[in-house]
C-alpha cells in the first residue's frame, strides 16, 4: 500500500525583518483510502503544509517520503514525472488556465503525462464533470464561470486522472450547502470507493466531522482533535 510521510517539517518564510515560524516539527502519514482533515484558523500553515506535502514547496529541514523514496533528495529528480501521475491538487485559489475550457483545463494532466488515451480520458473527465454537475459547462472558459464553478473545475482536475493522494485546499471555501455536500461527498467517495489518500485543509467543521482523522495546526504543531 503507498505511504505519503512527512517527517519532522519545519518552514519558516520571512516577512520584512521577521522570520516566521510556520510550521516548528510537523509528522504526519497517509496512506492510501485515508480521509484526514487538517483545520486551524487563518494563517496557521494549512496550505503550507498541503503545499510541502505535494512537493509544491520545500521545507527548510524535514524530509517527505513517498514510500520508502525520500522526496527531498536529489535522486527524487526522477520522480517529478511520477509525481503527476500520481498527486492531485486542487489550489485555494483554483489557478485554472484562462485561455483553456473547462474540459481542457481537466484534460492538462493527461497531456502533461503524455496519456495518449483521448477516447477513455475523455469520457473520464465528462463523467467527473457530471458527478460534480458541472458538465454542462465543459465548453466554457474560467472566466465565464461563478466562483463555486471555478472551484469544482479545480477539484475535477485534481482528481481526473485518480492520482493515489489528492490535497484540497478550502475545497468547498466558495460552495453553498448543496454544492458543499457535492464535494464532500465526493472526497468520501474517491477515498473509499479508489482507495486514493486525501488531505483536506477546511474552515468547514461540519465537513471535518466527516473526515476520518482530524488535526489542528496550532503554533506550529499538528495536533490530534480526539478530544476536542
Ligand atoms: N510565500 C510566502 N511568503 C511569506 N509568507 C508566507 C508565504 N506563504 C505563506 N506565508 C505566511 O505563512 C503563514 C501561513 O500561511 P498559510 O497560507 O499556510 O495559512 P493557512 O492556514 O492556509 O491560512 P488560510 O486559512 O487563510 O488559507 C501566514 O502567516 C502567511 O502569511
Ligand atoms: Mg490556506
Amino acid at each position: 500500500m503507498n505511504k505519503l510521510t512527512a517527517s519532522k517539517i519545519v518552514k519558516s518564510y520571512q516577512s520584512g525583518d521577521y522570520q516566521t515560524e510556520v510550521l516548528s516539527n510537523i509528522s504526519i502519514s497517509i496512506s492510501e483510502g485515508d480521509l484526514i482533515g487538517v483545520i486551524g484558523s487563518s494563517g496557521s500553515g494549512k496550505t503550507t503544509l498541503l503545499q510541502i506535502l505535494a512537493g509544491l514547496e520545500t521545507p527548510d529541514h524535514g524530509n517527505i517520503l513517498f514510500n520508502d523514496i525520500n522526496l527531498s533528495s536529489n535522486n527524487a529528480k526522477n520522480f517529478n514525472l511520477m509525481r503527476v501521475d500520481l498527486f492531485g491538487y486542487a489550489y485555494q485559489f483554483h489557478y485554472l488556465l484562462d485561455d483553456l475550457t473547462v474540459f481542457e483545463n481537466c484534460n492538462l494532466v493527461f497531456k502533461i503525462a503524455n496519456n495518449k488515451n483521448v477516447n477513455e480520458n475523455s469520457q473520464q473527465i465528462i463523467r467527473i464533470l457530471d458527478e460534480l454537475g458541472i458538465a454542462s459547462l465543459q465548453d466554457k472558459y474560467p472566466y465565464m464561470l461563478s466562483g463555486g464553478e471555478r472551484q469544482r473545475v479545480a477539484i475535477a482536475r485534481a482528481v481526473v486522472h485518480e492520482p493515489k493522494f489528492v490535497l484540497m485546499d478550502e475545497p468547498t471555501g466558495n460552495l453553498d450547502q448543496e454544492n458543499a455536500e457535492v464535494i464532500q461527498n465526493l472526497t468520501i467517495k474517491l477515498a473509499q470507493n479508489h482507495n486514493i489518500g486525501i488531505v483536506v485543509a477546511t474552515h468547514d467543521l461540519n465537513y471535518a466531522g466527516k473526515l476520518d482523522t482530524v488535526f489542528r495546526i496550532e503554533n506550529g504543531d499538528l495536533k490530534s482533535t480526539e478530544n476536542e
